[in-house]
């Protein structure tokens, strides 16, 4: 297609078998759909969200993966991926999908562009090209599928074109599993080219869903028994081979939405409409005109807003610009090709998706499992507050009323309900610290300390007051107290079910293959303890020094550094190994992690905790720790979690010892961890390295292994094959990862060094030493820094001299910020 070939011609790095980037339109072009795997986009970016592949497969909820699902999806199809948002064309008796699947038709031109929050699938034959193109518009509760067929054919055509989708009854478990009910309860009722389901409508829901077209149709069908059949597939259905539609209204069964338009197109013309699909809120309307008639009121609506000419266009244009308002925020312009792309548009998207999705919808994530993670969606504000600091308020406010009055937490929450997860519970032992961070960062990021005043109750509590025993702080500081309180024979915190590392669970002890191993085994009186949750808090201890400084409290400040020196103290005592931190203490004293044991001697989390929180600064340790992790763990497709990777289970270190080895936290790749130490590499001033382990699990990077990979070229992934893995190097658990926000913080602020601070912005780049400089805009509390950084003497770190706004100031110390709104102009020089 000729978009296709244009676009080529814009990007530098050599296009990969199946697709390319097309870095001036922020898109991602697939040009072949049978890409290694489905590969995912995400549209929606407020409170409505839909999963779409390169072949239109995937569906939509509300807010809420699990209670709210729109439309039905398959997990673990095959083939993989099948179910979505489905145009079937009848051209003269041929029937092909633009999007390729479901009927796989031969000789169809296509070409899928991902784009940020919309995905435009067109596909071509015989003369006929249709284009459809899905997105959410801003601040809106429904999804657009714009079409548009032409005919670049000589002759007139008379094409049908048959929407599909399938609803589900919101409860997306009980959809799937209870169907001696859900067989017996579909409802929806048509009305003109509008197919409202309305299951459970009669009784406690006040929500439906609308599938609606916006030009009218010369058919429906509600019923998929009569729209595909019983015995066919969604590549065979019966409808769009038989060319017209039955009108069914479904009773009970499986409801879906199918309209079919039939066009009449001229040589050259072209015609284009759409159809919205909404999630629609009755509100205060009467429910019912008469029995069994809904009131639509509020559905007609919204049809009729977006069947006005130039509609659909409107809300399109305003998409791109919340994007590039938003990306806005911060880009920047430096010498490495994939650090641009991903850091100016791809990085901060997928940190979009996992601020909004946690862990919850993916094409790993089946939506029905977790909700918000405790610790997860803490990790995820990092790489989210730059763009819209309020929401991440909100947020974290969700998050620190989940935390109950002795400092532990629920893990996990629902987003609907905002309430802990009892199933869970808690009791994983770092989880209440990642709140410090993300708490840390959203006054660095806004200067905004009236936050911390804010009443967000404890779970266990009655009622949230602005009192000063349920504030914000107040969590802040059960949290640091708790660790300090919670500690094990060598004076290192107790680890509970588990710290970052879910699998390592030392007092699980479990031989049962039912149970969870998180949740087997008793942590009330173990005393196995955690390294990693030493240098953590060490970190956090920082934090909060940093914000008492910051806010003139020096008492306080001073109290978290006495902490600070008392964790130190510990972990120089109690941990260092001779090459490297331990990492741990199991339920009997044992150490894990040391060269003393056989398998599993060295860790990845506990060398990045520590020399983040500053352990091993002034004794060489850091150094000879990170040089160890480069002896054993670095490998070109990233650092693997721990070597050697552990060959049998055991009972005594958990899930960790499950998985074969080479892959998840047995000595997989996790992309998240990896971000910690390259944020050490930055510390301790190597540029070269720093670059080279972001590359090392750089999805864009990644394109001349494409077929290794598998994984979309533009999100990173949870976890890479390691290589103790017969795949090594293949990507897995894409898109809802801790690495999309570590991952921007390490790039923009480790390596970029564009540091928000409690002050203002710092300026402290960590770049290979053969990097000439590079610039960047930052968006930062109103103002805007045009930065400009030199590195005329081939330095990785140091800064010789800043001006701002051609002033001299002092460049060790944050830019002196004064709101004003204005464009500043930073200049930065590199040296000794
Ligand atoms: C998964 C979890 C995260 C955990 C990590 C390591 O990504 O979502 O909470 O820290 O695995 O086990
Ligand atoms: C498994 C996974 C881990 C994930 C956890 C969530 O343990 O290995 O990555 O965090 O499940 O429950």
């Amino acid at each position: 297609m000729k978009t296709h070939e244009d676009a080529n011609t814009m990007t530098q790095t050599p296009p990969n078998t199946y697709g390319f980037f097309d870095d001036a339109h922020r898109e991602y072009v697939i040009t072949r759909p049978d890409t290694p795997l489905p590969w995912l986009n995400y549209l929606g970016q407020d409170e409505f969200f839909g999963l779409c592949t390169n072949t239109a497969g995937g569906y939509t909820f509300w807010k809420d993966a699990k209670l709210r699902r729109l439309t039905r999806y398959r997990y673990n199809n095959v083939p993989y991926d099948l179910g979505g948002r489905y145009f079937y064309v009848n051209d003269g008796g041929e029937v092909w999908n633009p999007g390729w699947k479901p009927v796989k038709t031969k000789n169809v031109a296509y070409e899928c562009r991902h784009g940020l929050g919309y995905t435009r699938i067109v596909g071509e034959r015989d003369g006929l090209e249709v284009e459809t193109l899905f997105f959410v518009p801003p601040g809106e509760n429904l999804e657009v599928w714009k079409v548009t067929v032409r005919n670049k054919s000589a002759q007139r055509k008379t094409p049908k074109l048959f929407s599909y989708q399938e609803f589900c009854f919101f409860d997306a478990l009980n959809d799937m599993t209870n169907l001696q009910r859900t067989y017996s309860i579909g409802e929806v009722e048509v009305e003109g080219s509008a197919i409202y389901h309305k299951t459970e409508f009669r009784e406690r829901r006040n929500h439906y869903t609308l599938f609606a077209c916006t030009r009218p149709i010369a058919g429906f069908d509600t019923s998929r028994d009569a729209f595909v059949g019983i015995h066919e597939g969604l590549h065979e259905p019966k409808v769009p081979f038989a060319g017209a539609c039955t009108n069914s209204i479904a009773f009970g069964w499986n409801p879906i939405g199918a309209h079919q338009v039939d066009l009449d197109l001229a040589p050259g013309a072209e015609e284009s409409f759409a159809f919205v699909l909404a999630y629609v809120e009755q509100g205060d309307e009467p429910k019912y005109d008469a029995p069994f008639v809904m009131n639509k009121k509020v559905g007609r609506a919204i049809v009729e807003k977006y069947s006005a000419p130039g509609a659909v266009d409107a809300a399109l244009a305003a998409l791109k610009k919340y994007w590039d308002d938003l990306l806005g925020n911060f880009q920047t312009e430096c010498p490495n090709e994939h650090a641009n792309r991903m850091l100016n548009t791809w990085n901060q998207y997928q940190c979009m998706a996992t601020f909004n999705m946690s862990r919850s919808a993916s094409m790993y994530e089946t939506g029905i499992g977790r909700g918000m993670g405790f610790r997860d969606s803490n990790q995820d504000l990092l790489g989210f507050l730059h763009m819209i600091p309020s929401r991440g308020k909100q947020r974290i406010l969700d998050i620190a009323a989940t935390q109950l009055s002795d400092g532990t937490c629920f893990h996990q929450y629902q987003p609907l309900t905002k309430k802990g997860n009892a199933e869970i519970g808690g009791d994983f032992y770092d989880d209440h610290l990642w709140l410090v961070l993300s708490t840390c960062a959203y006054i660095k990021e806004t200067g905004d300390v009236t936050i911390l005043q804010e009443p967000c109750g404890y779970a266990d509590k009655e009622y949230a007051s602005a009192d000063a025993q349920e504030n914000l702080l107040h969590h802040l500081e059960t949290s640091i107290a708790y660790t300090m309180k919670k500690r094990g024979p060598h004076g290192l915190p107790l680890i509970g079910h588990a710290d970052w590392n879910d699998c390592l669970n030392l007092n699980c002890f479990s031989t049962e293959p039912n149970e969870s191993f998180q949740l087997a085994g008793d942590v009330k009186d173990s005393k196995a303890e955690s390294v990693m949750i030493a240098g953590l808090f060490l970190y956090a201890a920082n934090e909060m020094d940093g914000l008492y400084s910051f806010m003139g409290k020096a008492a306080d400040a001073n109290r978290m550094r006495a902490h600070h020196a008392e964790m130190l103290a510990v972990i120089e005592r109690e941990t260092w190994d001779g090459e490297w931190y331990t990492r741990a203490y199991d339920a009997e004293g044992r150490v894990v992690g040391s060269k003393s044991n056989e398998e599993g001697k060295i860790f990845i989390e506990s060398q990045g905790w520590c020399v983040l929180g500053g352990a091993g600064a002034n004794n060489g340790r850091a150094k000879q720790a990170m040089e160890s992790v480069h002896k054993h763990l670095f490998t070109k497709n990233g650092v693997v979690l721990q070597q050697p990777a552990y060959s049998t289970y055991n009972k005594d270190l958990g899930e960790v010892t499950s998985y074969p080895p080479g892959v998840k936290e047995n000595a997989g790749i996790f992309s998240h961890n990896n971000t910690w130490i390259n944020l050490g590499w930055c510390l301790l001033g190597d540029g070269e390295r720093a670059l080279e382990y972001y590359l090392s699990i750089c999805p864009s990077a990644k394109q001349d292994q494409i077929e290794t990979y598998r994984g979309e070229p533009y999100v990173y992934a949870q976890m890479i094959a390691g290589k103790d893995a017969p795949c090594f190097g293949e990507a897995k658990n894409n898109w809802l990862t801790g690495t999309a926000a570590w991952t921007f913080v390490t790039v923009s602020q480790g390596l970029l060094g564009v540091k928000p601070d409690f002050a203002g912005l710092r300026i402290d780049p960590c770049i290979p030493k053969a990097w000439p400089g590079f610039t960047a805009t930052r968006r930062f509390r109103g103002n805007t820094y045009q930065i400009d950084v030199k590195n005329p003497s081939g330095v990785c770190k140091g800064v010789k001299s800043l001006r701002l706004d051609g002033k001299d100031i002092d460049p060790q110390a944050p830019i002196p910020f004064v709101a004003d709104g204005k464009t500043h102009q930073v200049e930065a020089v590199l040296g000794a």
